[in-house]
């Protein structure tokens, strides 16, 4: 075995976004680009030599090449030790659960979520530090500013290493331990939740459907629903992994998960349906004829979260990212705890939970998590809904109803205007920006806008300052639209348009009927139709 040094020259395009580097699996594979970013980080993050780093990923198309690359790497970079999930798997959560348990130095996840997978799809790279957590962007700068001056990077020349088999070998000096992906996250899961009371729910007839979308998620769920709670075999569809993900989309929304929406509508749905995404961080929760928002269900879990062990004491705070609703404000009010506004994507939760800051966190695209790990966590999520229907003994239905009439309903949409012309779409929010000074005290559709800004945050524990972050224009009343350019898509731009508003008295309306007048305001305050060149947007959740 020897080190082959190779000489390279930078490759445009290596920012990290939202979550990691996210591009065409295609790019991922062309000469040095995946060879490139690993070296940044390893540039970025000062050297990976006598590190240990946790390996894993969600199983899609090149994830198995990808990860005898960066053992490669890392061995001809001197790193101690890499804990390996066994056959290069891992959910993101129980990724990010290694890291803390092992006190690894970081890990790489190899995955590009929610976003399709396939040789037609996209891959994706995040590194995560110590804590657990999606390097903060004062990480991830560096090793963007690495990928623009890299010369050269180190690889070792070598077999594949044997990635199906529990156990250690070594490469070079280095350590390759295989590890089972699952038993670390289930014990964890275990130490949570009330088991007990979820066999005995289980045991009573409740009737559950989990979808893991031919993702990750499968085997996690499989071992704890099925095998360890006892829910009946067949609750797990699609849950065998699969590198395409079974050419689809494995992003849980009503949109993407409509198979388990309509069995879930249906007369014969079962008591509780769920799913989760490519990488197993997102969740969606349904009842019996009953959808729940991830803005609705983080406001519900943080006011039933005494029920659960971990949780019992009461919560330290709460987070959400700015475009998730309000929802979970008013609980937070009513408990009287801290509720924190950061910016989308879970890399901003990371310090107010290392500062015991706050517990729960939640992002509306269906990321809910706690302080248990650093990631948002879909079986987590899934396991609280459960514990606390074991332990309330009601349906979701009823808990919802019961939870807007305590709290008020917070109605919420997303509309995504997906693949854009990047320069129109981003002249539209340059424009919008520019006009949000005049705005407060005007009307549009029949409303008055109250506050107008463009949302920057400073985040309290490092005083680090992030701006830009999404155009946010409040309404008398309690509504409110939210504008902002995704920072995960692979192709052209996807503008996001949140939408809400807020009803204390009218519980049971269709959410875009009780959404119209911001819908129009939205239109009519930044010329979504124009500035896209689309009549409606391309997928609403
Ligand atoms: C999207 C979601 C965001 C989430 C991220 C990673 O990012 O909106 O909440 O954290 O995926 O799962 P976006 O494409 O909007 O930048
Ligand atoms: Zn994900």
């Amino acid at each position: 075995m020897t080190i082959q040094t190779v000489a390279t020259t930078p490759i445009e395009g290596q920012k990290p976004g939202t979550s990691g580097l996210r591009k065409q699996t295609k790019t991922f594979q062309e000469p040095h680009f995946l060879e490139n970013f690993i070296q940044s980080i390893w540039t970025g993050i000062g050297g990976v030599a006598d590190k240990t780093l946790v390996l894993g990923g969600d199983g899609r198309h090149f994830n198995a090449e990808a990860a005898q690359v960066v053992l490669r790497m890392a061995a001809a970079s001197g790193a101690a030790r890499v804990i390996v999930g066994q056959n290069a798997l891992l959910s993101t959560p129980a990724a990010s659960n290694l890291i803390r348990k092992r006190g690894a130095n970081g890990g790489i996840i190899l995955s590009a979520s929610h976003n399709p997978g396939g040789p037609d799809g996209d891959f994706g790279v995040k590194y995560n530090t110590a804590n657990g957590g999606p390097a903060p962007e004062t990480v991830t700068e560096k090793i963007f500013a690495a990928t623009k001056v890299i010369t050269e990077y180190a690889i070792y020349e070598t077999q594949d290493a044997d990635l199906s088999t529990l156990g250690e070998q070594t490469m070079g000096d280095m350590v390759i331990e295989v590890v089972d992906p699952v038993a670390d996250y289930a014990a964890l899961m275990a130490e949570i939740f009330d088991f007990d009371a979820l066999k005995a729910l289980f045991a009573s007839g409740f009737r559950m459907r989990f979808d893991a979308m031919h993702a990750i998620t499968g085997p996690y769920a499989h071992a704890i629903l099925e095998d360890t709670l006892g829910a009946e075999k067949g609750t797990v569809i699609n849950g065998i992994p699969s590198t395409d993900f079974g050419k689809g989309h494995p992003d849980p929304n009503p949109i993407w998960a409509k198979p388990l929406m309509d069995e879930m509508m249906g007369a014969s749905a079962p008591d509780f349906g769920a799913a989760s995404d490519g990488d197993g961080d997102r969740n969606m929760i349904v009842g019996k004829g009953q959808y729940v928002t991830p803005s609705d269900s983080l406001a519900v879990l943080a006011a039933n979260a005494t029920l659960i062990p971990a949780y019992s004491g009461g919560l330290k705070g709460v987070a959400r990212s700015m475009p998730t609703s309000l929802a979970v404000d008013r609980v937070a009010a009513s408990l009287g705890i801290d509720c924190f506004e950061t910016p989308t994507g879970w890399k901003f939760f990371g310090n107010l939970l290392d500062a015991g800051r706050c517990t729960l966190c939640g992002e509306e695209s269906a990321g809910t998590g706690s302080d248990h790990v650093r990631e948002k966590d879909g079986l987590w999520a899934v396991l609280f809904w459960l514990n606390i229907l074991a332990k309330r003994k009601i349906s979701v239905k009823d808990l919802m109803v019961e939870h807007w009439r305590a709290y008020g309903r917070n109605y919420y949409s997303r509309h995504d205007y997906e693949g854009v012309d990047a320069a129109g779409a981003n002249a539209l929010m340059d424009d919008l920006r520019a006009r949000l000074p005049d705005l407060p005290g005007t009307d549009v559709a029949g409303m008055t806008i109250a506050s107008a800004d463009d949302f920057a945050y400073d985040d309290p524990i490092d005083g680090s300052r992030t701006e830009k972050q999404g155009i946010r224009i409040g309404f008398e009343g309690g509504a409110r639209l939210v504008l902002r350019l995704s920072g995960t898509g692979t192709v052209g731009a996807t503008l996001r348009v949140y939408l809400e508003n807020l009803e204390t008295e009218a519980l049971d309306k269709d959410a875009q009927e009780a959404l119209a007048p911001v819908i129009a305001a939205a239109e009519a305050l930044a010329g979504i139709k124009a500035g896209t060149g689309r009549d409606a947007p391309d997928v609403i959740t």
